[in-house]
């Protein structure tokens, strides 16, 4: 079926129409810049503007939001406004879109789209993870195909800091970082997350996913390490996945 795909992101949002069995985008994938300060409203204002580019009419819509989320309503934002706290963006969607809306931790739903449609497809047996590099750090896991949600795991501690203020892409930028010394505090990461989990796959996702070539030598771990399918699309692809499947987080 046709859903609407949100993906609320520290720097960008993204919208798209996808075909959720295919994880293919119908038509174009619209972005804007995530406005500065990131309320609610003026992000909805965003998301209303995409609606009428896209002018989507359709019954059903999923968004990825950068926190915890739990019966669409958000619990943490590490990487948005603090007003998002406590605001059911369910509701809130489902009068900006005109469609019943599912709303989860975006890192949930990229994973969620790679495991349908992309690197993680195929893998119903077994613990996956999925990581993606960008404002934050967002983790997903699976088991035996199976979301585990709201894996905080970008934040825990590696040299007595929150993992992603020392090892995200938008620290690389702004530190100036290589790819390669990048890679090198990202190999920690995940040989941390490795001894956790022992993950039989790990995706890497995030806009770091198309350049996976430029750092994945310097990535060791003793399972798979493969960038994701979809690109920075997993993030619509998923939330539109999420909306076609009726997802309860
Ligand atoms: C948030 C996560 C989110 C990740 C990626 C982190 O700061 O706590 O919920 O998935 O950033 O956006």
């Amino acid at each position: 079926m046709q859903a609407l795909g949100i993906d609320i992101g520290g720097t960008g949002i993204k919208v798209a129409k996808v075909e959720s069995d295919t994880g293919e985008l119908v038509g174009e994938r619209v972005r804007f810049k995530t406005p500065t300060p990131s309320t609610p409203g003026r992000v909805v204002k965003v998301v209303s503007q995409a609606v009428r580019l896209l002018d989507w009419k359709g019954e059903r819509a999923g968004c990825g939001f950068p926190g915890v989320v739990r019966q669409g309503v958000v619990f943490t934002a590490a990487n948005v406004s603090k007003k998002w706290i406590g605001v059911p963006v369910n509701e809130l969607l489902g009068e900006t879109t005109g469609s019943e809306v599912v709303v989860a931790n975006d890192a949930d739903l990229a994973g969620l789209a790679e495991m349908r449609v992309g690197a993680g497809r195929g893998q119903t047996r077994g613990v996956v993870l999925m990581l993606t590099f960008g404002t934050g750090i967002g983790t997903a896991l699976f088991n035996d195909g199976v979301l585990v949600p709201n894996c905080e795991l970008g934040h825990i501690e590696i040299r007595g800091k929150d993992a992603e203020t020392w090892a995200s892409e938008r620290v690389r930028v702004e530190q100036g970082l290589s790819y390669v010394k990048w890679a090198r505090r990202v190999n920690l990461y995940v040989q941390r997350m490795h001894a956790y989990f022992w993950p039989d796959l790990i995706i890497f996702g995030g806009g770091v996913s198309k350049k996976f070539d430029a750092y994945a030598a310097h990535l060791s771990a003793p399972c798979p390490i493969v960038p994701a399918a979809l690109r920075n699309r997993a993030g619509v692809v998923g939330a539109a996945i999420a909306a076609a499947e009726g997802l309860e987080v």
